[in-house]
């Protein structure tokens, strides 16, 4: 999603602003762009339609100096990607503004505009709220009041940076959905969409919460809540170091995040689990209490964390007996349903700001649910800071668009959650040290797992001149098989579904032919009979299998059957395990058609639009 990034400082700003772009590159986006005022106070701005590096290209030709600025990346919603789309627009050359988020009433808005004699140069929503803008500043208003009267007329959400020719010390920042940061500095301030942009000048931020302006010039920050009262908000310092968003001599993030499992899993379960036991503290100190009156969970989330909880749901009825529903985000929040008196309302989110998710959870809060506990990667994001319980998956910053880390970390506090739930409702100590010695055992097994890497590489020469495919699970390997075939779809472009392998003699078998491989899951666990007899159906029609299975699940090499072992393990925990190679081989599949791995086309990392 686009990203944001601004300075007001002593120095000159362009390549802070230029590095602040680059660390938001992860995010996904199809242009980029930076506006300056100089010296003498004039607004200066470079755009491209194209990466941040055409921008250092277009900026070494034509260097920007002055010390106050706005740089953006832009990820389409409104008009194509395109130059005159791009951001920062600018009004009259006396207003420039960079958003990120949706207005929904850009129409109306357009529609008054232009009956006041504005021109439009682009197709963007973001235009009419830097005419807006201006037309209030022309009122006579200065640039922090006619941010505010703007902001009162949007619909929509928004995260904004905005400068003016005549105020050039000053940089007005506000939000309402879409997230925003400012940058302590000494002398100098900033803002970003995330604190990973602003590592390399500051450690030190302020985070805005929905409704806020902040008025921000060298030596101060003043902020204002929706109702314009002037309010504190606190200064957080983050542990994160400028390296934290670099790839450590791997190729690409996506295949350094697969590879920091074991320790992101480790790091998970630090201090969550003593003496064989899961840590009731550990889920804040009010969790003993809420977990106590819980009877049912609700989970909802998106993509890959949507996938985390319906492996969640397997776990939840088998292991804590408890009734689980598990959906995807932006069905939840636009649906009328029964809430169930004693349930728990769990959100999961890398981000933390993916706006279905929070809005889902805005919902779940006003539809009754008894209580909210959030499972994020992202301290301060706006989900944790929403939600009454809070359980921090520890996964590191996640930069590749792939999620690969935050996935498996998720999966683990899930399982603690489950224990926690189950110990309430008739799970004994015994079975408590067997699931938790499962738990301390997978570091070591996602090291095994990670070794298949150069075997998996092989075998995904076979495919890379493939257009589909199927992947086949069953229990709670299905979502393994949706998050592998995820995971296909979105970095290699090849089309792969997912299907319970029961259900493929009910229509899917149709498509499968020598051409159509099939890839499947295979633990050596109660469902693997079934499973072979799906897989015989298969290979009788002539299609091609590959197959990740137990050692022991007597699943053989033989003509059109290749199977690649993973190291035996215990169910529930097999999921865990499962999806690595699944991670693997999307990524040398991807690799191998010269994929951009880290950006995949079309996709964002942090979806803060609905
Ligand atoms: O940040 P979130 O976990 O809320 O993101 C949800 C999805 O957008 C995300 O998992 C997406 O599906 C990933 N690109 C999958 O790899």
């Amino acid at each position: 999603m686009c990203g944001i990034v601004g300075a007001v400082a002593q120095r000159d700003v362009a390549l802070i602003l230029l590095e602040g772009l680059k660390r938001l590159e992860y995010r996904g986006y199809d242009s980029a762009g930076v506006a300056i005022l100089s010296r003498d106070d004039r607004l200066q701005r470079v755009r491209v339609a194209g990466k941040v590096k055409e921008l250092e290209d277009a900026l070494a030709r034509e260097a920007l100096y002055g010390s106050t600025g706005i740089a953006h990346t832009r990820w389409a919603t409104h008009g194509k990607p395109s130059f005159s789309n791009a951001h920062p627009h600018v009004c009259r050359g006396e207003i420039a503004l960079v958003h990120n988020g949706i207005i929904e009433n850009h129409e109306e808005l357009r529609a008054q505009q232009l009956a006041l004699g504005y021109e439009f140069t682009s197709e963007t929503d973001t235009e009419v709220v830097v005419n807006q803008v201006h037309h209030h500043a022309t009122g006579g208003k200065d640039l922090l009041e006619a941010v505010m009267d703007t902001v009162a007329e949007l619909d929509g959400a928004y995260a904004l940076g905005v400068i003016s020719r005549s105020e050039p010390q000053r940089l007005i920042a506000a939000r309402r959905g879409s997230p925003l940061v400012i940058g302590v500095g000494i002398g100098e301030h900033f803002i970003a969409s995330d604190v990973f942009a602003l590592l390399p000048v500051t450690q030190r931020f302020v985070f805005l919460e929905d409704g806020d302006i902040a008025d921000i010039t060298r030596q101060a920050i003043t902020i204002y809540d929706s109702k314009r009262n002037e309010i504190e908000r606190p200064i957080r310092v983050s542990e994160l170091t400028a390296d934290a968003a670099e790839k450590s001599g791997f190729r690409h993030f996506m295949l350094k995040e697969i590879f920091s499992q074991p320790r992101a899993v480790a790091e998970t379960l630090e201090g969550r689990i003593a003496e064989g036991r899961v840590v009731e503290e550990a889920f804040g100190p009010n969790a003993a209490s809420v977990l106590d009156t819980i009877h049912s969970v609700h989970i909802v989330a998106c993509g890959t964390s949507y996938h985390a909880g319906l492996i969640a749901r397997y776990w939840m009825e088998a292991i804590a007996g408890l009734p689980c529903s598990v959906e995807v985000a932006s069905e939840f929040r636009y649906r009328r349903l029964v809430v169930r008196p004693e349930t728990l309302f769990v959100s999961i989110s890398q981000s933390g700001e993916t706006a279905d998710t929070l809005a889902a959870l805005r919902e779940a809060k006003q539809r009754g649910y008894a209580h909210s506990l959030a499972i994020c990667n992202v301290p301060e994001s706006s989900l944790t800071r929403e939600s009454e319980l809070v359980v921090m998956t520890r996964a590191g910053p996640e930069i590749g668009v792939a999620s690969t880390k935050a996935f498996t970390t998720q999966l683990v506090v899930l399982m603690l959650l489950v224990i926690l739930l189950g110990r309430r409702h008739g799970l004994g100590v015994e079975d408590e040290h067997a699931l938790v010695a499962q738990l301390e055992s997978l570091p070591g097994k996602l090291n095994a797992v990670l070794e298949l890497s150069d075997q998996i590489q092989t075998l995904a020469e076979q495919f890379a001149n493939k257009h589909h495919t199927l992947y086949l699970g069953r229990g709670s390997l299905y979502p393994v098989a949706m998050e592998g075939a995820l995971k296909l779809k979105e970095i290699s472009y090849i089309h792969a579904e997912a299907y319970p392998a029961g259900e493929l003699k009910h229509g899917p078998l149709a498509l499968v032919d020598d051409d159509m491989p099939v890839v499947a899951v295979a633990p050596n666990n109660g469902l693997l009979e079934k499973l072979k007899s799906n897989l015989q159906e298969v290979r009788a029609r002539g299609g091609r299998l590959y197959v990740f299975a137990d050692p022991a699940a007597g699943v053989e090499n033989s003509p059109g059957v290749q199977v690649l072992n993973v190291a035996p393990i215990e169910e529930p925990i097999a999921p865990v395990i499962y999806t690595v190679p699944l991670q693997l081989f999307a990524y040398h599949v991807a690799v191998l058609k010269g994929a951009d791995i880290d950006q995949p086309r079309n996709l964002a990392k942090s979806v803060t639009v609905e």
